[in-house]
């Protein structure tokens, strides 16, 4: 059944012109990035408005860097993984014109995707607050043993902010605009491993399914746009899209 359905998808997005994938934690969870979600998920473990809220981060930012220590060498370390490099070839072959990705962990441009929508930001650069200089996530993650808060090293600043959007954050407006855009030109939706339950990002293939696109969802769980789905692969992207971009012919 899982083959006849991988195979559905790899003929769907054989014939697409303007094939897109949405892309979630569950993408990266292959190369050692919990999920936020579900079991051993990072909102099992902390609350997210305490965690990664910008009220909380102007508030304490000491409490936002202990979690980011723990956090971070799993994130600055980790490689993509089959499911990243199958969506890069995915988008070299013609099938897929872009990716849009609620990760900040920058794993697509690592696997060689071209065109990457970040909607949650990036979480390699850091931001100050006070001054705006940037940093390296990686320069502040070295000193955070013996720094707490990390300091700007341009001003002094305790705000230092990885450039990802918090809860209670507005997101980037112009890859806002540009997934939109490309959700209402594609013709087929890829969705990996996402719970599809934050807005405004689970808005995205509903608005390719309004416009007439074929939604096929890969997660390892039930999402709430199931229903929508013109195919369903219940398993691990990493397991999945290697095998789907096998099927796949030339675009
Ligand atoms: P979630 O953690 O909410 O969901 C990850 C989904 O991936 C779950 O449905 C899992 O079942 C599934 N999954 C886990 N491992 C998988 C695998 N190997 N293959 C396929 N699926 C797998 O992650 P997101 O949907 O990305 O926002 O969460 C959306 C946003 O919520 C995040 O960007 C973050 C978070 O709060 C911000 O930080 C603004």
């Amino acid at each position: 059944m899982i083959n006849g359905r991988i195979g559905r998808a790899a003929e769907l997005l054989s014939s697409a012109h303007a094939g897109i994938a949405l892309t979630g934690a569950g993408v990266s969870a292959e190369s050692g990035i919990p999920t936020f979600r579900g079991e051993g998920g990072l909102w099992s473990q902390y609350d997210p408005v305490k965690v990664a809220s910008i009220g909380n981060f102007l508030n304490d930012p000491t409490a936002y860097w202990s979690v980011a220590r723990e956090r971070g060498p799993a994130v600055l370390s980790a490689r993509p993984n089959p499911g990243h490099a199958a969506l890069a070839a995915l988008e070299e072959a013609g099938h897929l014109v872009a990716v849009i990705t609620q990760n900040t962990d920058g794993l697509h441009q690592d696997a060689g995707t071209q065109r990457v929508i970040e909607l949650h930001g990036s979480g390699r650069t850091v931001q100050c607050l006070d001054c705006g200089a940037r940093e390296k996530r990686a320069e502040v993650q070295s000193r955070l043993a013996t720094e707490m808060p990390p300091l700007c090293r341009m001003c002094g600043g305790i705000f230092l902010k990885p450039t990802v959007v918090l809860f209670g954050e507005a997101m980037p407006i112009p890859a806002m605009q540009e997934a939109f855009a490309l959700a209402r030109a594609a013709d087929v939706m890829l969705v990996v491993g996402s719970s599809l339950v934050v807005y405004p990002a689970a808005q995205i293939p509903l608005a390719a399914v309004e416009a007439g696109a074929a939604l096929v969802v890969i997660n390892a769980e039930a999402t709430p746009l199931d229903r929508h789905a013109e195919v369903l692969i219940r398993g691990r992207s990493g397991e999945v899209l290697p095998e789907l971009a096998a099927l796949m012919s030339p675009a």
